[in-house]
């Protein structure tokens, strides 16, 4: 039987459209594989307005009306509606969040999230500025409310790292994880070594969508950073802030750094730690000149990996995207699919 789950969209840019892709083109192949059938009920964004249909809107007509960039002219067409009032006003299951990250303030996000939450709606996100800054918050909510928060797509895109740790791990315990975790700056690197020019690069990365919308928080570090305080509240039961957490970007790795650090056999990677201490869990980010074999020197462009050490497994490394249009679009339809298989249970 197949379950169907009633979906609100807020934020209908990289990563909304890339779940809209995937729903267009094996939409039927997830219903008949999963048994969750994803309905879009309706959807907002800050620049496009918004639109709802009870029954469903299409994916396609919802990507064409994206490309002209304003919802006008789809079912429910409503210039004036913002996400808070779809959020409240359209009768949903769940909601995906992908507005832009801020997070200094996690807004607009926080918002929509604790809104939906409190309407005992599950929501999955890919933003991180909600899992950064509020995340046991968050839980707490989603739990009182009988409701799933979902936030794999916040770290490595749709590579699984959320779930794989809180599932196939259950019952071992991390010790330290080292991670490679900003595609745009491991992109960026990449291309230096190979003797490509850093701004060409970050030019690049932010045509193929691996960029924030101010991609400064990739490039010094602030992307990575929110990543390592999702991992340690997430996975290491550690509440950090910012302040908390050391970070440098890649801005000043120069290109005679990048020799001088293959002439020693090392390569440069910006690497996100999150460690237990006898004090408690500490983090940091910065760039380190790792040696060829360690398990991070070969992730190259966009691909990113976690090392973990754990108590019973020891060394293990997770590698795959860590960002992208469809990557990280898969992320939401991976959760939605979670909190459709949970709802029929
Ligand atoms: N800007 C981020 C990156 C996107 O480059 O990794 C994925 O979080």
């Amino acid at each position: 039987m197949v379950m169907e789950l009633r979906v609100t969209l807020i934020g209908c840019g990289t990563v909304g459209q890339g779940l809209l892709e995937i729903l267009r083109d094996r939409g039927n192949e997830v219903d008949r594989r999963t048994g969750v059938r994803i309905r879009i009920v309706g959807v907002a964004d800050m620049k496009m307005g918004s639109a709802e249909s009870p029954g469903g809107l299409e994916p396609a007509q919802l990507l064409a009306a994206a490309r002209t960039g304003s919802f006008a002219g789809l079912p429910g067409a409503e210039r004036r509606r913002d996400a808070l009032g779809l959020i409240r006003e359209v009768d949903a299951d769940a909601m995906a969040e992908a507005t832009f990250t801020n997070l200094e303030t996690g807004e607009p996000a926080l918002s929509h999230v604790r809104a939906a939450l409190t309407l005992g709606r599950s929501v999955v996100t890919t933003n991180k500025g909600p899992a950064a800054l509020a995340l046991g918050e968050l839980r707490a909510l989603a739990a009182r409310n009988r409701a799933a928060f979902l936030f794999e797509g916040t770290v490595m895109s749709g590579t699984p790292v959320i779930g794989l740790v809180e599932h196939s791990l259950a019952g071992d315990r991390i010790q330290e994880l080292r991670g490679i975790l900003n595609g745009t700056t491991n992109f960026i690197l990449t291309k230096m070594e190979a003797g490509g020019s850093y701004g060409e690069a970050l030019a690049e990365a932010q045509r193929l969508g691996y960029a924030e919308a101010n991609p400064a928080g990739d490039v010094e570090g602030h992307d990575a950073q929110g990543k390592v305080i999702i991992l340690a509240a997430a996975l290491m039961e550690t509440n950090l802030t910012a302040a908390q957490v050391p970070c440098e970007g890649i801005t000043r790795i120069t290109p005679d750094a990048i020799a001088r650090a293959r002439a020693e056999g090392k390569r440069y990677k910006l690497v996100g730690v999150v460690r237990r201490t006898g004090n408690g869990v500490e983090a940091s980010v910065g760039p380190q000149a790792l040696p060829l074999d360690d398990p991070l020197a070969g992730i190259s462009g966009v691909m990113n990996a976690i090392n973990f050490r754990t108590d019973l497994l020891g060394s293990l490394t997770v590698v795959g995207p860590g960002a992208g249009r469809v990557e990280t679009g898969f992320a939401l339809l991976a959760d939605l699919i979670e909190v459709g298989r949970r709802l029929a249970r």
